[in-house]
């Protein structure tokens, strides 16, 4: 099966940082693209962001002025999930949550086409638990991006065990059609990058909290001698600490407790605390204030 063409309509469900960037890419491929979230004020700052994105990615000559107003109004808010039956493709951004992702797909099964593809942003979560309650678990599948979505093209497509070949295909070529690089996962928890990148977040909170140096020291180490583009913690405050903090414990459950995994009771703090990181304004580093003085 082929990619899907620009024709097909695109359902992004949950219009934060990740399903923003998702829509941004998917209108700019060509499709007509329909944004929804529980949250209406998360539409229109979405909307508003992706709008101002595409102006600057048209001042700096990346696109043309004409191709950055109409890839905009290919942008779609809407109100109701039952606008979205005419979606080709849905894709889920909403809470790393197995029971809230779960009853959204059990919704969206109810008003979907039969042959539209049902695909989970989720960075941790079980593809095969999630489609388990579907009547039909075979067209669900993962379509994981990365942060900053429009900058990063990486996309992992991950096959739960009920997803049929032929979707994953689909979606594989698809998120090339975007210009995004995808590679093929099963779905083993944490796939494949976040599984791999457990140990880079948690050594930094061990280094931390043995006092081994501050944040900014820990990151300026990674990100100089280590070669990484962001150090553990500048990283975690982009991604999110909310977002972060679950992926290690659906991780560390996964794998039955393996102490390998433990999350760190530290971030769990930053979490009750609401220090998100970038998005609350404050995580391991303050921001909006010029300099970024970290916190921990
Ligand atoms: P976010 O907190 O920025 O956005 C989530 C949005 O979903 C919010 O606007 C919220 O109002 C909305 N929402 C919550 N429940 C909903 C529901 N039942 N129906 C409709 N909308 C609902 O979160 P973010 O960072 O965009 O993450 C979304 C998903 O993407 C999560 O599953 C996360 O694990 C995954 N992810 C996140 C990455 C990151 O770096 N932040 C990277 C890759 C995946």
């Amino acid at each position: 099966m082929a990619a899907l063409q620009p024709a097909s309509v695109i359902a992004v469900i949950g219009s934060g940082a990740m399903g923003s960037g998702i829509a941004q890419v998917a209108a700019a491929a060509g499709h007509t693209v329909k944004l929804y979230d529980t949250r209406a004020e998360a539409i229109t700052v979405a909307l508003a962001g992706i709008g101002t994105i595409y102006s600057k990615l048209a001042d700096k000559g990346k696109m043309t002025h004409a191709e950055a107003e109409a890839a905009r109004a290919r942008l779609h808010a809407v109100t109701s999930l039952a606008d979205v039956a005419d979606a080709a493709l849905v894709v889920e951004a909403i809470v790393e949550d197995l029971d809230v992702k779960r009853g959204l797909f059990a919704e969206l099964e109810g008003i979907v086409a039969q042959d539209a593809i049902l695909a989970t942003n989720t960075s941790s979560i079980s593809i095969t638990a999630i489609g388990a309650k579907l009547r039909r678990p075979e067209r669900l599948v993962g379509m994981h991006f990365f942060n900053p979505v429009p900058l990063m093209a990486l996309v992992e497509v991950i096959s739960g065990l009920a997803t049929d070949a032929q979707v994953a295909n689909t979606v594989y070529d698809t998120a090339a059609s975007w210009g995004k690089n995808p590679v093929h996962a099963k779905s083993t928890p944490g796939f494949i990058v976040n599984r791999v990148a457990r140990p880079f977040y948690a050594e930094g909170w061990r280094l931390l909290q043995e006092q081994a140096a501050d944040a900014a020291t820990i990151d300026a180490v990674l990100r100089e001698a280590g070669g990484f583009r962001m150090g553990p913690f500048e990283l975690m405050d982009l991604i999110g600490h909310d977002v972060n903090y679950s992926v290690t414990r659906s991780v560390f459950e996964a794998y039955y407790g393996d102490p390998r995994f433990t999350p760190s009771v530290l971030q769990q703090e930053m979490v009750n605390a609401g220090f998100l990181g970038r998005k609350a304004g404050r995580g391991c580093y303050r921001y909006g204030e010029g300099a970024q003085a970290p916190v921990v």
